[in-house]
């Protein structure tokens, strides 16, 4: 966890730059390598989602009913959530074949006519942060997705033309974890579209003791809750919790997870109970001590810890507003009264009566 050693700004913040947080849902090198070994192969494998499952096994069967392909499907949902793994399963599904890319691969509709053009029937086409493809692969997109054809753009200028091209019918699965960030006239060419939710601590536990199951990883009821309570609602921190507390225990306790190893464990990593990191908690820290609770401005809450602005508000500050720790106000940043309770301070009498107002208290 060292986002404090990532080296000079380069300019647009990306999640990369904080992949090495314990806590950030985004895939780092370690989780590619052992996700594939991780993931639910079907529906009935896949934990939670309750809804999404459902609705998404009837398109599933009804298309495999009528020996169609199935409706085009957007995943849209945080990272780590499982779009990934659910695309796989829909082609496992369908028996079908998969072909997998990305928005940033496709720069230039060619790319994407190349792509759809070499598709068989049936075939599942995983576009992964669709969000991100050029405007002229979108338009080509919208066309192959409606009507199963595209036109291909042959020559430069007014000696231009273009030839119509016919595809096998597809499943085109979608991603993104940005959905405001897709054009309607995308969004609305999707049969069904899924919103993924952040997962319930029953849930993650199950994930946890499944894949502590194909780790060989002996963990009791307990170790699997405090691990994931601590994950963030996100099966991949969920995880890559496991294989940390999983090394502690190899070295500390002959390989068992119970409740105090987990704890201890994460304590050594500065994942606390509600799985806040170092940064999450140097924040919340400034916020109460220095500034009471506030209210006070992004940039001296910024300095107060060390960080660029950007980092305090694009990767501490989304989570500490989901667990209702901290508020982004007109006046400032404040914290919560469960903000206090976290960090087992005491709010300063004034500040209490001051945030009235804004807290109903
Ligand atoms: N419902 C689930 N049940 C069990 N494991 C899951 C579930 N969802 C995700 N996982 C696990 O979490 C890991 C991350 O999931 P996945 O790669 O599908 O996320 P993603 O939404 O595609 O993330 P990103 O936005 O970064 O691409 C997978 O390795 C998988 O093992
Ligand atoms: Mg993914």
């Amino acid at each position: 966890m060292n986002w404090d050693e990532t080296g000079p700004d380069t300019g647009e913040l990306t999640d990369e730059r904080f992949h090495d947080r314990l806590v950030d849902g985004g895939a780092d090198g370690e989780d590619t390598a052992v996700e594939a070994a991780l993931r639910p192969k079907d529906l009935g494998e896949f934990i939670g989602q309750e809804k999404v499952r459902e609705q998404l096994d009837l398109v599933l069967k009804a298309a495999l009913a009528r020996g169609a392909t199935a409706d085009h499907v957007l995943l849209s949902g945080a990272p780590g959530l499982g779009k990934t793994t659910l695309s796989m399963i829909i082609a496992a599904e369908m028996n079908a074949p998969i072909r997998i890319t990305s928005g940033p691969a496709i720069q230039h509709a060619g790319d994407l006519a190349a792509i759809l053009s070499s598709l068989q029937e049936g075939e599942v086409l995983f576009l992964d942060e669709i969000h991100r493809m050029s405007r002229p692969a979108e338009e080509m997109l919208y066309m192959a997705m409606e009507d199963f054809r595209v036109d291909v753009i042959v020559g430069k200028g007014p000696g231009a033309t273009a030839i119509p091209l016919e595809l096998p019918p597809f499943t085109l699965v979608g991603a993104t974890t940005r959905a405001g960030l897709l054009p309607p006239p995308l969004r609305d060419r999707f049969g069904f579209t899924a919103h993924m939710e952040f997962y319930a601590p029953t849930e993650l536990e199950r994930v946890v003791h499944r894949s502590a199951g194909l780790l060989d990883v002996a963990i009791d009821t307990d170790g699997a809750a405090e691990i994931a309570g601590r994950s963030r609602g996100t099966p991949r921190i969920a995880n890559r919790l496991l294989r940390r507390v999983r090394d502690y225990a190899q070295v500390k306790a002959e390989g068992r997870i119970d409740r105090e190893i987990a704890a201890a464990a994460l304590r050594v990593y500065e994942v606390d109970e509600r799985g806040l990191d170092r940064l999450d908690r140097g924040v919340l820290e400034a916020l109460l001590k220095l500034f009471g609770g506030g209210p006070v401005g992004l940039s001296t809450l910024a300095v107060a810890v060390g960080e660029e602005r950007e980092t305090v508000e694009e990767v501490a500050e989304p989570f500490l507003v989901r667990e209702g720790l901290l508020a982004r106000t007109p006046r400032g940043r404040v914290a919560t009264p469960a903000a206090w309770a976290h960090l087992g301070l005491v709010p300063p009498q004034h500040t209490a009566k001051g945030q009235q107002g804004l807290f109903g208290a």
